[in-house]
């Protein structure tokens, strides 16, 4: 299996997850980690035995040991960042959203193009097995034929305007930080219902609540449809502690995933159910992998580089754009823009 040698774009939450990810991976080798402060650069490789610490980003797209960058800056800067290294001739994992909106995600895949390299959205569980199992269920029949999807993903950050969930120019709110989740579930198994990778909605209804001092979406709900009258309904926030979970409701049962997200993040077993009227007992679906999710994520990421023909659940760039197209129409609906559109 081929390797591929990372460079780390950023030092926050995430990106130290990713790291610790990497090193469970199969491929990948953390070469190098890029900050706006050599000390935040430094103080991350330490921790992570990385052996390259830059004090700008363009110093590590500069470094010629680096193949792969992941991309892990607040949304608003994705599209800066991803444009730079393709142009530096770097394969790029860049974390969701991939940007603000369709118009970005369109500029970043161009640039991949024009550049020859792998540009993919970070949807670390559509890289996952347990979702790779849900969405073969699906398409098996074994639920029977599929109605209604459901999917929340919020959580309560205390309120702090400066904070990146909160914050207007930092591209804060629930939609895109993790309102992207639901909506790509929800579109994957429209999707494998109707025989294709994905599904885009035909329609979309919300109702979301903004903060009166930043203006981002607090908490909202969404009412999708899709072809052959398939429903579904989407939750998200950033200051509710909502429960995360993914129903897919069939006519013959229906799957219930109470970890759809952030599945085994350190790795080992995973399992979710399949509920059927009149059992009692629930059906398990039960795996292992002993890898960080991160890492299932970075070996993904690397067979896509080596030629592997990407299947969903792995993310596509037709699939982002339909997420990105879903997520401006869901901000359009509650009136949502930033300061800066
Ligand atoms: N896939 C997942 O599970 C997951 C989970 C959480 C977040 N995310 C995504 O990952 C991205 C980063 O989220 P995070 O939670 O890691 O954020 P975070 O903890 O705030 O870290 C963001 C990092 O970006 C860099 N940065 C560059 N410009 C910045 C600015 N203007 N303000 C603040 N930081 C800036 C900073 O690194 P330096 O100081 O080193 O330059 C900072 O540490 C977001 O797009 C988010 O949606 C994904």
């Amino acid at each position: 299996m081929s390797q591929l040698n990372w460079g780390i774009l950023a030092t926050g939450s995430i990106a130290k997850k990713f790291a610790l990810g990497v090193t469970t991976s199969n491929t990948g080798s953390l070469a190098a980690v890029g900050s706006r402060s050599i000390e935040n650069a430094e103080a991350f490789a330490k921790e992570h035995g990385i052996g390259t610490a830059h004090g700008s980003y363009d110093d590590l797209l500069a470094n010629p040991d680096v193949e792969a960058v992941y991309i892990a800056t607040p949304h608003p800067s994705h599209e800066k960042w991803t444009v730079k290294a393709a142009e530096a001739g770097k394969h790029i994992l860049c974390e969701k959203p991939i940007g603000m909106n369709y118009r970005q995600a369109k500029v970043m895949s161009d640039a991949a193009k024009a550049n020859n390299i792998t540009l993919m959205e970070a949807f670390m569980y559509r890289c996952h097995p347990q979702t790779a199992k849900a969405v073969e269920i699906v398409k098996s029949g074994a639920i029977g034929e599929i109605n209604i999807i459901q999917a929340s993903f919020g959580f309560r950050v205390p309120f702090d305007p400066q904070k990146r969930h909160y914050n207007n120019a930092l591209g804060g709110g629930g939609i895109l930080d993790v309102g992207c989740y639901p909506a790509s579930f929800a579109r994957l198994m429209a999707g494998a219902a109707l025989g294709q990778p994905f599904a885009h909605p035909l329609e979309l209804t919300s109702h979301g609540h903004l903060s009166p001092e930043t203006g981002v979406d607090l908490y909202t709900i969404a009412n999708l449809k899709f072809e052959n009258d398939i429903l579904a309904q989407l939750a998200t926030s950033v200051s509710v502690p909502q429960q995360s979970y993914a129903r897919v409701y069939g006519t013959e049962g229906y799957i219930e995933i109470s970890n759809p997200w952030i599945i085994s993040p350190e790795g080992g077993d995973w399992e979710f159910h399949i509920k059927r009227p009149g059992k009692k007992e629930d059906e398990v679906v039960r795996g292992n992998d002993p890898r960080r999710l991160y890492g299932i994520e970075a070996d993904h990421f690397c067979a896509v580089v080596n030629g592997e023909e990407l299947q969903a659940p792995g993310m596509s760039t037709e699939d982002t754009f339909s997420n990105m197209k879903t997520l401006d129409l869901w901000r359009e609906t509650i009136c949502l823009r930033y300061d800066y559109e």
